[in-house]
Formats: structure tokens, C-alpha cells, sequence
């Protein structure tokens, strides 16, 4: 059977379903280049207003794990005893910096993680992007290194390079054409770089809120059930957690902030949402793994996670005693009038340090490793006038006009007599 691209495109555009032959034609010919970016872009944009059924969506990730690498540990050893492996993957969310203080989490509870990780799509912070503000760090990984770095820190977080290929054209094209949003095109092209890296099970992390891809709990759970339906279609144990993410997580958005703030939570303080997620992760990849009789809890609080994590770290070629990037400048949001903190919308917050230079406009743009916003009054909690809200840090201060912009609307000081909301004030 010989297949093209305008008929595929139109049989998509026409609501009709692709065979599994047609999915396998199109995912290999536009891996090698044969289908254009033009006619990638129509056709998921096709899929994005008609949708792909369960077997579509299961044969569409299945051809991008075949389009690349397969890794495998399922005989890895330490001391002569098997080591289970296991992962997690969040769907995205801002001020998530929760995998790198839960891959060290779970390391020192006993179980691996071979952390295949991408960069910052859209709004939403990417941890390699976050991992890189660390001086000299390396997330291009050999699978020999990989292996070696797994039995004796526990934990890696590597890029996906030669795994999945297929998903790092398609996501780089879905990131600009509009198209990420669907539940398909996102269940694939998670599972994909996920079963490809070949952990022996999977915690989902699937973000709900203003700030997430899926801004409603019915859509969040129809996205985990079609996750967990592929990965056991694989054979690999997957759970699924639903969490907030209609505020930012943590006090920080920004690469270098943010792992600051995850340094903070390895030294046993850090603010208690970040660690309350990890806690929760920690205890279902633990177990998954079978390695359930370790307290997560007590591995932030006796630094046995913190060692794993420098481990980790100095193993990839990065130095903890270089200071993280600050930002060459900085501007501070204060309130207007004494009051409560009302609520900070996650996505606002999100735009606002993508626009200040934490997140791409195009492919392979660089990042600033210094920019995002420092969030200093959490929903809830008491603010007198001229106290500071945010400082937003970027490198480039014509930048910081657009990201107020997004910000404004964002949040409000709530007044204590009138319960009118009030914007903060700019400097
Ligand atoms: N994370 C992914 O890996 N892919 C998506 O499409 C969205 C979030």
C-alpha cells in the first residue's frame, strides 16, 4: 500500500481514522524528512480539532518509540542485586521543579531513575533548561554512562536525544503551530519518550488548572486514563496522580531560581506545597518499585537525598560551587494597600517569565538562565502596603514591560474592610 500526505491530511481533516499502516508510513517519513513541516503542521492541526481513537492513539505512539532508541533495564544490578527502576513525568505545569528533588528522593530510598527530560515548552519550564543554570552540567548522556551513573548514584536526568526522535520533531512543531493542547498528540508524545527510556514503571504527574495544559479535572483524567492504558499496553505498571497547578508551585519561575529553590528543599526546608508533591510522587515511584518500607520524608531531613543529588550532579559534569546565573536586573511589584493575598494565577505567572527571557519563542532559542519571577506572598497570607509581591529578574529590561503585561490581572491584593480587589503596584 503507497500512501501521501494530502490524503492522509484530508482523511484526518474529514474526521475519518488512519489505519496503522498509514500512522507507521507518516511517523517514519516525516522523522526522515520525507513528509514536510507544512504538511506535519496541517495534519495535526487535523488531529487537534478531529482527535485520534484509542487505537489510533496507541499505534501513534508505538511508531514514535520505534523511531528511535530503546533502552532497557531490566538486568541492572548493584551489589550483585537487582535494582528496580522507575520514573515519573509531570504534563507540565510553572515554578515545577519537583523532579529534581524526587529523583534524589527516590534514589536514596533504594530505587533508580533514569530521568529522560525535555526543554521548556510553551509557558511551562523544562528541567533540562533548569538543570543547565548549573555550571557545567551535561544531559547528553551515552547509554554506557547512563548505566554505570544509575547503579552508583541512583539517579540521572538525561535528554532524550536518540530516544523517540519522532516526538522531539513533532513537539518542537506542535510548540509552534498551536497544536499542543490535544489529548492524544500530549498522551503519545509523554508515553513515547517514557516507555522508550525504559524505566520499569511510571508515576504521571498530570497537571489540572489555569497553569496546565488541561484546564479541567474531566480532561485531566481522561488524559491519565489514556497514559495509564498505554503504559500497561506496554507492560509497565503506570499510576496516575491529578494535581493543582491553577497556582504556581513553589515561590520561584525561572531556571536558576528554580533550582535554587529545589536546593532549599534537599537542605530539609523549601516551601511545604513543593514538598508536600514530592512526598506524594516519592511514595507511589517507591511503590511501584517495591521499595516501599524507606521514608521519603527522612531522606530530605537526614541530606541522604542532598548527597544523591550532588552525586548526580557532579557525575554529569556540574559544579555546585559556582553561584547559579542571577539576572542583570531586576524589578519589584509592591502592594498598593495592607490586605490579604488573593489568589496568583499560575499561567500569568508562567507568560510573565517566558516573556522575560525563561522560556523560547523559537526552537532552539537560548534561554536566560537567570530570568523568571520570585513570588514573595503565597494566596492567603497577610501584606501590608509597599511590601513586595514579585521581583521579576531578566538579563535584557526591555523585556519587562510585556512581562508586567502578563502579570497584571494575574493576582490581587485583597482589601481587609472592603474585600475589593486591587492591583499591585509597578515600580
Ligand atoms: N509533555 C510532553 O512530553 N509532551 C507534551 O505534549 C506535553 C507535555
Amino acid at each position: 500500500m503507497t500512501f501521501d500526505a494530502p490524503t492522509l491530511i484530508a482523511a484526518k481533516r474529514d474526521g475519518r481514522a488512519l489505519s496503522d499502516a498509514a500512522i507507521d508510513w507518516l511517523i517514519e517519513s516525516y522523522t526522515a524528512g520525507r513528509v514536510a513541516d507544512e504538511q506535519m503542521s496541517a495534519l495535526l492541526m487535523a488531529i487537534f480539532l478531529r482527535g485520534m481513537d484509542a487505537r489510533e492513539t496507541a499505534r501513534w505512539t508505538a511508531a514514535m518509540i520505534s523511531s528511535g532508541e530503546q533502552l532497557d533495564w531490566r538486568d541492572l544490578r548493584r551489589h550483585g542485586e537487582l535494582l528496580p527502576t522507575v520514573d515519573k513525568h509531570s504534563t507540565g505545569g510553572v515554578g515545577d521543579k519537583i523532579t529534581l528533588p524526587l529523583v534524589a528522593v527516590v534514589a536514596a530510598c533504594g530505587a533508580a531513575v533514569p530521568q529522560a527530560s525535555g526543554r521548556g515548552l510553551g509557558h511551562t519550564g523544562g528541567t533540562l533548561d533548569k538543570l543547565e543554570s548549573i555550571a557545567g552540567f551535561d544531559a547528553t548522556l551515552s547509554t554506557q554512562r547512563l548505566r554505570d551513573q544509575l547503579v552508583d548514584v541512583g539517579a540521572a536526568i538525561f535528554a532524550a536525544g536518540a530516544l523517540a526522535p519522532a516526538d522531539a520533531k513533532l513537539y518542537a512543531l506542535r510548540d509552534i503551530t498551536a497544536t499542543v493542547e490535544s489529548l492524544p498528540l500530549i498522551a503519545s508524545s509523554v508515553m513515547s519518550k517514557k516507555l522508550a527510556e525504559g524505566a520499569g514503571a511510571l508515576v504521571l504527574d498530570v497537571k489540572v488548572g489555569s497553569g496546565a495544559f488541561m484546564k479541567s479535572p474531566q480532561q485531566a483524567r481522561e488524559l491519565a486514563d489514556m497514559m495509564v492504558a498505554l503504559g500497561a499496553a506496554h507492560g509497565v505498571p503506570t499510576r496516575a496522580v491529578l494535581t493543582d497547578m491553577n497556582t504556581p508551585l513553589g515561590s520561584t519561575v525561572g531556571n536558576a531560581l528554580e533550582v535554587a529553590e529545589a536546593l532549599e528543599v534537599l537542605a530539609g526546608g523549601g516551601p511545604a506545597d513543593v514538598v508536600a508533591l514530592i512526598l506524594t510522587l516519592a511514595i507511589e515511584m517507591l511503590a511501584l518499585a517495591g521499595r516501599d518500607g524507606r521514608d521519603p520524608a527522612a531522606s530530605l531531613s537526614d541530606g541522604t537525598a542532598m548527597d544523591r543529588f550532588t552525586a548526580m550532579i557532579a557525575a554529569q559534569g556540574g559544579d555546585l560551587s559556582v553561584p547559579l546565573p542571577v539576572a542583570a536586573c531586576s524589578e519589584t511589584v509592591t502592594a498598593p494597600r495592607s490586605g490579604t493575598m488573593g489568589d496568583i494565577d499560575a499561567m500569568a505567572v508562567g507568560l510573565a517569565a517566558w516573556r522575560l527571557g525563561a522560556g523560547r519563542t523559537r526552537p532552539g532559542e537560548a534561554v536566560q538562565a537567570g530570568a523568571g519571577v520570585r513570588i514573595h506572598r503565597r494566596p492567603g497570607e497577610p501584606v501590608s502596603a509597599g511590601a513586595a509581591l514579585f521581583t521579576l529578574y531578566t538579563d535584557t529590561p526591555e523585556r519587562f514591560a510585556p512581562a508586567f503585561a502578563e502579570l497584571d490581572g494575574g493576582y490581587a491584593v485583597l482589601g481587609t474592610l472592603d474585600n475589593v480587589d486591587n492591583p499591585g503596584k509597578r515600580p
